[in-house]
């Protein structure tokens, strides 16, 4: 084993990658989850791997439960865990702060404690709130951005706190797309909603004129991140905040279009009232992280295609 890294949200959608993809590469895993919004089966590949160690629980409870574990400095403290949806924030202000806030800010002082040599946060492109000049560099979020959420205003503060550490490192993710990201709520991704129409010849459902534009990347470029960021490979760790986007820009509408020419499918595409707090566009500027030496590998064609393989197989063992 090649040293100890520990993964909040490690049966989430990005935590479960990332945790497979560092149990591949030989290092021991303690990681913990509460499953308010992940799943045991994002675990299956790697649940009984002799190198990991799953801890059920709350982060809030993050101390108590994983102190028992450590027993040296970990090299790469990995925290994706939080309250994920931002309509669910809008509804519970107090819990959004309390766990995607407060609970990350004692997860930092925890890893500082223990002498680990990074703490990776998942930072979210949220943190901007409705700016109008693109593409978004790292200065664009400040204390005097108004957000639209309090996911956005937990995220803001966190990354923040996290950003200023000497052991810290916030990545704000853009758009993340690929396998084992949850397509059965209407506040799912984008593309896992469309894939799933697509491949089930539905309607495919565009929230106003699909001229809305975003900015995506594959999970397997969000990965690659996570590891340079937290010094797992390259000449990391990274410190500070960092965008993480594929600065490429694509309309929703373009987006459904591709989708169902790579799917094969006879879906139509339809419009419905645009969604209410939407913002109209988001693209990233990604200089910093590619100072960093991080150039994402995939194209959005390339990516729809990987997902639309794991998807198939993953539908094909459902039925
Ligand atoms: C994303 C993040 C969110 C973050 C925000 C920051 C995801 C899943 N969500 O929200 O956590 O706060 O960026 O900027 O990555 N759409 C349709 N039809 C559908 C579903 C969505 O047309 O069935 C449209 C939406 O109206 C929106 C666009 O697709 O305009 C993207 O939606 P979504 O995937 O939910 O992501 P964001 O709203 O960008």
């Amino acid at each position: 084993m090649r040293g100890t890294c520990l993964v909040t949200g490690c049966a989430g959608f990005v935590g479960s990658h990332l945790s497979e993809t560092l149990l591949t590469m030989d290092h021991r895993v303690i990681g913990i989850d509460n499953f308010a919004t992940g799943k045991r089966m994002n675990m299956s590949g790697f649940l009984a791997h002799p190198g990991f160690i799953f801890v059920e629980g709350d982060i809030r409870d993050g101390e108590r439960l994983l102190s028992p574990h450590v027993a040296d400095a970990p090299l790469a403290f990995f925290h994706l865990a939080a309250v994920v949806s931002v309509p669910y924030s809008l509804d519970h202000p107090q819990e959004t702060m309390a766990v995607n806030y407060e609970a990350s800010r004692a997860l930092l002082r925890l890893a500082e404690r223990w002498g680990t040599r990074s703490f990776v946060f998942a930072g979210s492109a949220a943190e901007y709130g409705d700016v109008l000049s693109l593409p978004l560099s790292e200065d664009a979020a400040d204390n005097s951005t108004v957000h639209l959420s309090p996911y956005g205003q937990a995220k803001y503060l966190a990354s923040s706190a996290i950003g200023t550490s000497p052991i810290g490192c916030s990545l704000r993710c853009f758009n993340i797309y690929g396998p084992r990201q949850d397509p059965t709520s209407p506040y799912s991704g984008v593309i896992s909603r469309f894939m799933d129409q697509a491949l089930a010849e539905q309607p495919i459902t565009v929230h106003g004129d699909g001229g809305q534009t975003r900015d995506f990347i594959f999970i397997e470029d969000v990965v690659a991140a996570y590891l340079l960021a937290g010094g797992i490979s390259g000449d990391g760790p990274c410190h500070g905040i960092y965008n993480l986007g594929s600065e490429t820009s694509t309309s929703i509408i373009d987006l459904a279009r591709l989708l169902v020419r790579l799917a094969g499918s006879s879906s139509r595409i339809i419009h419905g009232e645009p969604r209410a707090g939407d913002i109209r566009h988001s693209l990233s500027d990604t200089s910093r992280l590619q100072a960093m030496g991080f150039f994402p590998r995939f194209s959005l064609e390339e990516g729809l295609g990987s997902l639309l393989s794991a998807r198939r197989a993953e539908l094909a063992v459902q039925s």
